[in-house]
């Protein structure tokens, strides 16, 4: 039995639609393959972009769209990828694969993509190997429309217009593959390149510092201390795996349940760590001015076998789902803070929500959540008290639901309820307060087993279906949530 209370006369802060953002490396064939395939290719593309692909992420409601990396980034230098196409440099992907970059998705045909599905672009600069000049530079060229060297390249390469640039990112990972800096000398080069990153125009970039890893809240302490007063936001990075052991860190698809249950417990982490680095971040930032983003997250197991490691290739199954809606409820549950978050990442590497082989294409039980959370976006948090039973294996244990709501603007309550349990179902009642729910439908993702996923040969193996497990009787709700599910209820009723 599992008991909720929820609150509807407790709403607010309002979830903000960035917390579905998602991220896109030069990295396997997240770029090339997966999202981009050339004008001359026999997939269909507009402009080089796989329709398929595109229709998938307009559906699913991208809010924005992290790039060119990650590790990738502090490599990166704008200038290679910029012009005719047959002029662009072409390199060794030294960071991931070593496979040929030819640079022909470069800044253009990012922008692009973003106007395509209606994603704010963010654009992480390169602090690790590149200069302030090279940055300054790549924003002037984005975003300035006055009589300039960089307005001048871009107006020949065919953009009149400046695009708009909200979100720009100072360096990646600068603890480790961005230049393996302390945060004292990070925090000093951030406020140098960061004071060239300029708002032209109409344009006002919201500067994103670069942030800890996981749990060091002392990268968190330094940062704010030295240049919190500098920054819009400040990121973090988190992935699950269930291992501790980078060198084996298990595979996507087969696990049993000891596994399900100790990745699910470290993706829970996430609650845990969110806390500490807000409680950091307000010692210096009582108001919340600054936003944690957490730009990274996911999860990380072994390659596909057969695949290249450098390509971070994995399947994603119904224990990605429950990852997926975990980590979802957790970053509503923090949306005083948390501003922005961008899963990792969005085509053919780690918990992608699409994966390609050829003029094939999947959707993964990760895309079906995303989706169906999607009428989270933008919504007034309603803050929920669970009381339920434990799963258990092998020592470590989770709890059995977890859940997040939200009102819309049209007075809809959605209530998103994870069942963790591989085995059994879940009765749970729910008390609704502040609200006379009238009616109560509900979309559901489950499958038989723990492994499910979805495959080019069999694409519908996960998919969500309509759910008729809830009803409402005198106020109150009760579901039965099958095991290993996730699912979003719509409750429709009067504000009380
Ligand atoms: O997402 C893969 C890599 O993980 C990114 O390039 C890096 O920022 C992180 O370590």
């Amino acid at each position: 039995m599992a008991h909720l209370i929820l609150n509807a006369d407790l709403k607010g802060p309002r979830i903000n639609r960035n917390i579905y953002g998602h991220f896109s490396e030069h990295l396997g064939r997240c770029i090339y393959g997966g999202i981009y395939v050339g004008e001359d290719s026999p997939i269909p593309n507009t402009e080089g972009m796989r329709n398929d692909v595109l229709e998938a992420l307009r559906a699913m409601r991208v809010p924005v769209l992290r790039w060119p990396g990650g590790c990738f980034a502090d490599e990166y230098h704008w200038r290679d990828g910029i012009g005719p196409h047959a002029a662009r440099k072409r390199m060794i992907n030294t960071h991931w694969g070593g496979v040929v970059e030819n640079n022909h998705f470069g800044t253009h045909e990012f922008l692009r993509l973003c106007e395509l599905i209606g994603a704010e672009p963010y654009i992480c600069g390169n602090v690790g190997s590149g200069t302030v000049q090279e940055m300054q530079e790549w924003v002037e060229y984005i975003t300035f429309d006055g009589e300039s060297p960089m307005t001048n390249l871009r107006r020949q390469n065919g953009r009149e217009e400046p695009w708009k640039l909200k979100y720009f990112g100072v360096g990646n990972e600068n603890w480790g593959c961005g230049g393996d800096m302390r945060p004292e000398y990070y925090a000093d080069l951030y406020k140098r390149y960061a004071c060239y990153v300029r708002n032209f125009g109409g344009n006002k970039v919201w500067k994103i510092a670069c942030g800890a890893s996981d749990f060091n809240y002392n990268w968190t302490e330094v940062l704010m201390r030295e240049a919190g007063t500098k920054m819009s936001g400040l990121s973090v990075h988190y992935y699950t795996l269930p291992t501790s052991n980078w060198d084996d860190k298990g595979s996507a698809t087969a696990f049993g349940e000891s596994e399900w249950v100790t990745t699910l417990r470290k993706t829970l982490l996430m609650d845990d760590l969110l806390t500490k680095h807000d409680t950091v971040m307000t010692k210096y930032d009582p108001e919340k001015r600054v936003g944690l983003v957490v730009d990274e997250w996911g999860t990380w197991y072994n390659v596909e076998p057969g695949t290249n490691p450098g390509f971070l290739y994995q399947q994603n199954t119904m224990r990605d789902a429950l990852v997926a809606g975990i980590n979802l409820n957790i970053f509503h549950q923090h949306s005083d803070r948390v501003q922005m978050a961008n899963l990792a990442q969005m085509v053919n590497v780690l918990q992608a929500v699409l994966l390609t082989e050829g003029d094939k294409m999947v959707k993964t039980p990760t895309y079906h959540v995303m989706d169906m959370y999607k009428v989270h976006q933008d919504a007034l948090h309603v803050p929920v008290r669970l009381s339920c039973g434990t799963v258990e294996r092998n020592g470590e244990s989770v709890p059995q639901v977890h859940a997040s709501a939200s009102v819309d603007d049209t007075g809809v309550l959605h209530l998103s309820l994870c069942n963790l349990d591989p085995g059994k179902e879940a009765v749970l009642t729910a008390e609704l307060r502040g609200i006379r729910a009238k009616s109560v439908t509900g979309t559901i993702l489950t499958a038989g087993t723990m492994q499910a996923c979805n495959t080019f040969e069999n694409p519908e193996t996960v998919v969500p279906r309509a759910f008729a497990g809830a009803s409402l009787a005198e106020g109150r709700l009760s579901a039965t949530l099958p095991p290993m599910s996730v699912t979003v209820l719509a409750i429709i009723g009067r504000e009380e």
